[in-house]
């Protein structure tokens, strides 16, 4: 049995009532808040700035889980940690030297987390494992909320996950992009543990019945493994 950690993308919130809708989600009983930085340039599209970090932050009580879709991620990740970021994330397909960048982000005492978007292989961050409490897996490809969940990866989270297990380390597994309450048993029973999830949520009429839901999918105790051919 794991227990998992619910992570609403405000990415689908309302970005006229952001404070409003992060104070609903917090109470329907999320855990982390997903908060996704673009610049346009690593992505197709933009996002927020460290001022919307800094804005909530005395609003809420979630664990800010910072997602950086930056080319450059090295030049904002102080400002992050300043503004209230309590997990940072970068993407290995950004990041010029992978280990000084991570070993940047816990030397300002947060939570470390690397990505991989859907098509990068699992092998390139196998070497740094050691050093995050987290790796982001993209299921979709990064950009946009709304997309729907590529089943390719599947295979990636149960391959990680058994590395993972393998090494006899604690990293928490995340799934980001096309997450539902109808098809989030798939990453779970691979073998995250961390679901983001934007539009399922937000587009939903009881926050909660939905987290709720999500969350549910963690206790049926079942799991699959790499050779389970998913
Ligand atoms: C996409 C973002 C996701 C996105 C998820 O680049 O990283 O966090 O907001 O949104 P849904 O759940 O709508 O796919
Ligand atoms: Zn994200």
């Amino acid at each position: 049995m794991t227990d998992i950690i619910i992570s609403p993308s405000i990415l689908a919130a309302d970005p006229a009532n952001l404070e409003r809708d992060v104070r609903k989600v917090e109470e329907a009983g999320a855990d982390y808040l997903h908060i996704d930085i673009m610049d346009g340039h690593f992505v197709p599209n933009l996002s927020y700035s460290s001022s919307v970090i800094r804005a909530l932050r005395d609003k809420s009580k979630l664990v800010f889980d910072v997602h950086l879709m930056l080319t450059d991620p090295d030049d904002f990740i102080d400002d992050f940690a300043d503004a209230g970021a309590d997990i940072i994330t970068v993407h290995q397909e950004a990041a010029k030297d992978l280990t000084k960048t991570l070993k940047h982000i816990k030397s300002l005492g947060k939570k470390v987390g690397v990505s991989i978007k859907p098509e990068t292989s699992v092998d390139v961050i196998v070497d740094v494992l050691e050093m995050v409490d987290q790796v982001l897996l993209m299921t979709v490809e990064p950009g946009f909320g709304g997309q729907s969940y590529i089943h390719t990866v599947d295979k990636k989270i149960a391959q990680l996950k058994s590395i993972i297990d393998r090494k006899n380390l604690n990293v928490d597994i995340e799934v980001d992009g096309g997450v539902t309450a109808e098809n989030v048993e798939i990453p779970i029973k691979a073998g995250a543990n961390v679901i983001v999830s934007g539009s399922a949520i937000f587009n939903s009429e009881d926050y909660k019945k939905t987290i709720d839901s999500m969350r549910e999918h963690g206790r049926t105790g079942v799991t699959l493994r790499e050779s389970d051919n998913i």
